[in-house]
């Protein structure tokens, strides 16, 4: 049997740096409110004319750096977005033309929050059925550009940024499984509304992340709290084989709820909301890349991944590195 291996990490952030000060000239907030409701203290905004390919791009190079593989040895390129370049191609297309990589798919996921995990996921399912060898899996978002910079209650939370792996095909595991749900009955609690279904002249109108805050974050808590159980049911394992739990980055008090469900330390918690905000898709890369490059994660180490975000949408992956 076929498995997918971690084989290298990568991510990018830009070099912009929105503090809760700056929020606190902006909106009316303060600084204590938003460390103590999510645990965030700054997030990295993208610069006028950077895009998500070109955070994506330079995570995509230094995961395959890492991993020691060429453009030639990459033969599949699933990026996870809510915030591509264009409608299309999409920006799966337009990173891997940047990477010099041609011919094998390339294609974006659209799961919100839950992107980076349905596009590991994918690409599991592509290496395991011997359809790919070698698979570059990204997350990049510029949430920056979908929010209403007036709406205290979305402005503080996200950031932008991006993250990669690189995907092999091995004889042992690797991932051992991915998990992949929706429930399209709660759109109205999370979505960005600018429609192309009807008029285009509805592109350019209100094209801003709307929220109800406390709603999504009870449904986050019972649902993550769901998928530690079903994930860790389906590979007959117990929380204690868990080593790192790397969750996606929306709120402290989301990811301390499922760490206390896993009964594993928050010693044992990859925790990055607090410099990157919440970036979507990008997260779970972003903070995986982060504690395997200061050697926190180890090789062998179990390490699961689970996020929630809009759709709803949720997921969780559990690997041995
Ligand atoms: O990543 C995908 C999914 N997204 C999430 O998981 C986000 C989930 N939601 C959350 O993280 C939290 O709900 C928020 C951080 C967004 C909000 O925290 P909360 O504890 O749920 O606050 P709330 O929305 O219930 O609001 C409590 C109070 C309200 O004031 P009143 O009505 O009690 O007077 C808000 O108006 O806090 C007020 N408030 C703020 N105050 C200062 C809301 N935003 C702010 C703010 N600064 N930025």
């Amino acid at each position: 049997m076929t498995h997918a291996c971690i084989a290298g990490t990568g991510s990018y952030l830009p070099e912009k740096i929105l503090t809760n000060a700056d929020l606190e000239r902006m909106v009316q907030t303060s600084d204590q409110w938003i460390q103590e409701r999510t645990g965030i203290r700054g997030r990295h905004i993208a610069g006028d004319n950077e895009t998500t390919s070109d955070m994506a791009v330079i995570a995509a190079r230094s995961a395959m750096q890492a991993a020691k593989v060429g453009s030639n040895d990459i033969d599949l390129v699933v990026l996870a977005t809510t915030t591509p370049d264009k409608i299309f191609p999409s920006t799966a297309c337009l990173v891997q033309a940047r990477l010099d990589i041609h011919g094998c798919a390339a294609f974006d996921i659209q799961a919100a929050c839950s992107g980076f995990i349905y596009a590991l996921g994918t690409a599991n399912n592509f290496i395991r059925s011997g359809a790919a060898q070698c698979a570059l899996v990204i997350g990049a978002e510029v949430m920056s550009r979908i929010i209403d910079w007036t709406d205290r209650g979305t402005c503080i939370l996200f950031g932008d940024g991006a993250g990669a792996v690189v995907l092999k095909a091995s004889d042992k595991p690797g991932i051992y499984s991915t998990h992949m749900h929706a429930d399209g009955a709660y759109e109205e609690l999370l979505h960005v509304s600018p429609s192309i279904a009807r008029h285009s002249e509805a592109l350019g109108r209100d094209p801003f992340i709307k929220m109800q805050g406390s709603e999504v974050f009870k449904m986050a808590v019972q649902t993550l709290g769901r998928i530690v159980d079903e994930t860790l049911e389906h590979s007959n394992r117990a929380k204690s084989d868990i080593d790192w739990l790397v969750p996606h980055q929306a709120n402290t008090r989301i990811i301390s709820a499922t760490a206390k469900k896993l009964e594993i330390s928050m010693d044992n918690v990859v925790l990055t909301v607090g410099e990157h905000g919440n970036t979507s898709a990008a997260s779970i890369p972003l903070a995986f890349d982060v504690a395997v490059r200061d050697g926190r994660i180890k090789e062998g180490q179990i390490v699961l991944m689970e996020a929630f975000g809009g759709g709803f949408t949720w997921g969780s992956a559990l690997l041995k590195m």
